[in-house]
């Protein structure tokens, strides 16, 4: 069974909604942590949209798990994850006005930049997994980036409509974690994995983990709603 990785990013797109304090990111970690999950994540954005710096102190001193850090291999913040030591770096492509991370990264085009995010980060001892499409070709460069681990995107499984093809993609999937492990890699997936949709992923043999997050923030306003109203519709009588 594959661990679990709660991304709490949209949590703090909901503060950043008024700019205020709440809800608190480090708050949905400790829940987190308390409901099971195996790792944190979140993804320090160049434009800052959702988490911020200050979030990821927070988060540290709310929870004993390890921090898996989402993140472009821009340099600025590549210095801020040296610095911060996070147990885990995801490296991942950010376009400015995408409105979440729409593919895995460009390893034909990825060059210098790229490489030299991995040696700067594994040198600071933080484990370095590449968030790729999951094709035998992002594997193959994956490890001759010599990263110990990958995530693979899984947008597309979860995009496509259930059934035949959504089988082909999870058949594609398994595919590819078998060679990652082959390769010697540590195989993450994530993206857009959600409560209809994650336990044929969850049940590929070599899977090591899954990251997941916007599905969790839906589930819990979905959960908690009524209760919040109610409470509310006490108050205000
Ligand atoms: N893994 C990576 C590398 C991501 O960039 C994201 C999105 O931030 C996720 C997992 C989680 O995706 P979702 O929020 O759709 O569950």
């Amino acid at each position: 069974m594959p661990k679990l990785g709660v991304n709490v990013d949209h949590v703090a797109t909901l503060r950043q909604a008024r700019r205020g304090s709440l809800p608190s990111p480090a708050w949905a970690a400790r829940e987190a942590q308390a409901a099971g999950a195996s790792s944190i994540v979140c993804h320090l954005r160049e434009d800052r949209r959702h988490i911020q710096d200050s979030d990821l102190a927070t988060i540290r001193l709310a929870v004993r798990l390890p921090l898996n850090l989402e993140m472009a291999a821009h340099p600025e913040i590549v210095r801020i994850a040296c610095r911060l030591k996070p147990e885990q770096a995801t490296l991942v492509p950010e376009r400015r006005r995408e409105l979440t991370t729409e593919g895995g990264l460009n390893l034909r085009q990825g060059g210098r930049r790229l490489s030299d995010a991995v040696r700067r980060l594994s040198d600071a001892g933080i484990r370095v997994s590449l968030f790729i499409d999951p094709s035998f070709d992002s594997v193959r460069r994956s490890a001759d980036l010599g990263v110990p681990m990958v995530e693979l995107h899984t947008g597309r499984y979860a995009e496509v409509a259930a059934g035949a093809a959504r089988r082909r993609e999870l058949e594609k999937l398994k595919e590819v974690v078998r060679l990652g492990r082959k390769e010697g890699l540590i195989v993450a997936a994530g993206h857009g994995l959600d409560y209809t949709n994650t336990r044929p992923v969850a049940a590929i043999p070599e899977m090591e983990e899954l990251n997941i997050g916007f599905s969790i923030v839906v589930r819990a306003i979905e959960v908690g709603f009524r209760r919040a109203v109610k409470e509310m519709v006490r108050l205000a009588r």
